[in-house]
């Protein structure tokens, strides 16, 4: 294929995107990690359903950062999961350092490369890895609103018995418990859920997308969720593969957008072939605004954590 997408990280999250990235034809995927072994048994094992999933993307498993020479996308999942009790910010110490070391490898490899992050705290990552790769802020983007987003619209659709299709939802702010969910924006088949349900309902809607995570992490116990995780990466990808310009919410360098310095944040973003190729700036009501300057100030401390860390 023309493409090519590295994902570091062969375990649960990056091995499931490398399927759903090969599955849709989308790319050849570099699968690395650390640990030997791995990335090469799950990428033979993707190649041997090729046949049966009828796809022609190849899948390369490795411990070697040479096979990803080249890549058009590097997709980081490198990192431990958070376990029961454990918040996203205290992976920060462990995660830092093995983003910054992922990112050496690759950014000197494919120094052309879009790189989407995925470890978590996902925020402070994105911000390790922008100030190790030195790419322009639109080639260093972060997920997590189109998975805190795809919850909220999973949520909707239960509750209303409507198809996922008819949901749309914006999640804004840090990956983390001071997330912003946009009830105003967020609609099925185009009308806001602000007309469709009771305040009750939409608030009961907004804290399950908060604790969307923690309410996998406990149901898994090992580990955390990753399904959801790797279709949201995926989409990011091909909007970016395909330049097909979708609105996503992801995490973002902002210089002055939404009130927010030299931050990572998670706003709605134009993705194309150049990675992040706008920034759009919805009209937030007092309310909305305070919640997303806290969520602000949440990320800000992390990222001052990390000088600390070194
Ligand atoms: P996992 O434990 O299944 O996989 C992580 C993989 O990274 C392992 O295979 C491990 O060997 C590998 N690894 C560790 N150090 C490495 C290094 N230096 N170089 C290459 N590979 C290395 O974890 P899972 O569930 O895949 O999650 C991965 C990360 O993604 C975690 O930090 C998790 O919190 C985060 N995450 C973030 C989400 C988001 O919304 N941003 C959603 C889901 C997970
Ligand atoms: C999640 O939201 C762990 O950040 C990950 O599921």
């Amino acid at each position: 294929m023309d493409k090519k997408v590295t994902v570091i990280g062969a375990g649960n999250v990056g091995a499931t995107a490398a399927q759903r990235l090969a599955e849709k034809q989308l790319c050849d995927v570099v699968l690395v990690d650390i640990v030997e072994g791995v990335p090469q048994g799950k990428a033979l094992d993707l190649n041997e359903a090729a046949p049966i999933e009828k796809h022609d993307s190849h899948l390369t498993g490795t411990n070697s950062y040479e096979d990803s020479a080249g890549s058009d996308i590097v997709i980081i999942t490198a990192g431990i999961p958070r376990k029961p009790g454990m918040s996203r910010d205290d992976l920060i110490s462990t995660n830092a350092g093995i983003v910054k070391s992922v990112t050496q490898e690759v950014a000197s490899r494919s120094p052309e490369a879009i790189l989407i992050i995925v470890s978590n705290p996902l925020d402070a990552m994105c911000h390790v890895a922008f100030d190790t790769c030195g790419f322009p802020k639109e080639r260093v983007i972060g997920m997590a609103g189109v998975l805190d987003s795809a919850r909220f619209r999973a949520f909707i659709s239960m509750e209303l018995n409507v198809s996922v299709e008819n949901t749309h939802a914006f999640v804004l702010g840090g990956h983390g418990d001071t997330m912003v969910p946009l009830p105003r924006y967020s609609t099925v088949a185009g009308i806001p859920i602000t007309e469709l349900l009771a305040q009750d309902r939409i608030d009961a809607l907004v804290e399950r997308t908060r604790n969307g995570g923690a309410e996998i992490v406990s149901l898994l116990k090992t580990g955390s969720a990753y399904y959801a995780p790797a279709s949201a990466a995926v989409e990011m990808a091909e909007s970016i593969l395909k330049d097909k310009k979708k609105i996503l919410p992801c995490a973002a360098y902002l210089q002055g957008e939404y009130g927010c310095q030299d931050l990572f944040i998670g706003v709605p973003v134009k993705l194309g072939s150049k990675g992040v190729e706008d920034i759009i700036e919805i009209t937030l009501t007092d309310e909305e605004k305070q919640a997303l300057q806290k969520s602000a100030a949440a990320v800000q401390e992390l990222k001052d954590l990390l000088k600390t860390l070194g």
